[in-house]
C-alpha cells in the first residue's frame, strides 16, 4: 500500500508512521512521498532523514483552504506519487472536492480530539478549555464536511486534575503516535 503524508507543521506524526515502517510495524505500507503545503515544515526534513521523496508543494491563492491553482498542483504532486492512501497528519488546510474526488476513498485525517467532540482548529486547547475529563485523538475518513467522516478509530486521553495544556499536548502526541500508524497498518492488511 502506498501512503502519502500530508502535514503542515513539525511532522511529529509523519516521523511516527515512519518509524513504524522502519520497523516493520505498518503491515503492508509503505510511505513514498511527504509534501507540505508550508516551505519551513520540519515535516519536510524528514525525507532525508528516512529518505524518501519530501516537497514544498505550493497551496496559493488561498490560506486556509486548498483550491484553485493550488488544489491543482497538489493532485498532480500526490497524484504522480501513485498514493493507496493519503494521510493528512496534521494538514492544516480545509479540503475541497477537487482534492476529495481525485483520491475518493483514500484520504484519511488525525484529529485531537474526540470527534464529533472539538471539530475544528485547536481541538487540544478546546478540550482543555471546556474542562473535559476525557479527550483523546481520532482518525477518520476524509469527506466534505470538515472533521465530519466516518470515525477509522479512537484512543482516549485522560485530562488529570492539575495537568496543563503543554502536558495534554505531550499525552495528546504520545496517544497520536500510536493510534495514527495502527490504523494505517490495519488498513493495509484488509
Ligand atoms: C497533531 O496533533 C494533529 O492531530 C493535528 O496537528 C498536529 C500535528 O502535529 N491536526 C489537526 O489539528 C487537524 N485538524 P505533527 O506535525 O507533530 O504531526
Amino acid at each position: 500500500m502506498r501512503l502519502v503524508i500530508l502535514g503542515s507543521g513539525r511532522g511529529s506524526n509523519a516521523a511516527a508512521i515512519l518509524e513504524a515502517e522502519k520497523a516493520g510495524r505498518l503491515g503492508r505500507a509503505r510511505v513514498v512521498a511527504v509534501f507540505s503545503d508550508q516551505p519551513a515544515a520540519g515535516i519536510l526534513a524528514l525525507g532525508e532523514r528516512f529518505a524518501v521523496n519530501s516537497a514544498f508543494v505550493d497551496p496559493a491563492p488561498f490560506k486556509t483552504k486548498l483550491e484553485g491553482a493550488g488544489e491543482a498542483r497538489f493532485i498532480a504532486a500526490v497524484s504522480a506519487a501513485q498514493p493507496d492512501l493519503v494521510v493528512l497528519a496534521g494538514f492544516m488546510r480545509v479540503l475541497k472536492p477537487g482534492f476529495l474526488q481525485a483520491f475518493s476513498g483514500k484520504i484519511i485525517n488525525l484529529h485531537p480530539s474526540l470527534l464529533p467532540s472539538f471539530p475544528g482548529l485547536d481541538g487540544i486547547g478546546q478540550a482543555f478549555r471546556r474542562g473535559v475529563k476525557i479527550t483523546g485523538c481520532t482518525v477518520h475518513s476524509v469527506t466534505l464536511e470538515v472533521d465530519g467522516g466516518p470515525i477509522l478509530d479512537q484512543a482516549v486521553v485522560r485530562i488529570e486534575t492539575g495537568d496543563t495544556l503543554e502536558m495534554l499536548v505531550e499525552k495528546m502526541h504520545t496517544a497520536e503516535h500510536a493510534l495514527l500508524p495502527a490504523v494505517i497498518r490495519r488498513l493495509s492488511e484488509r
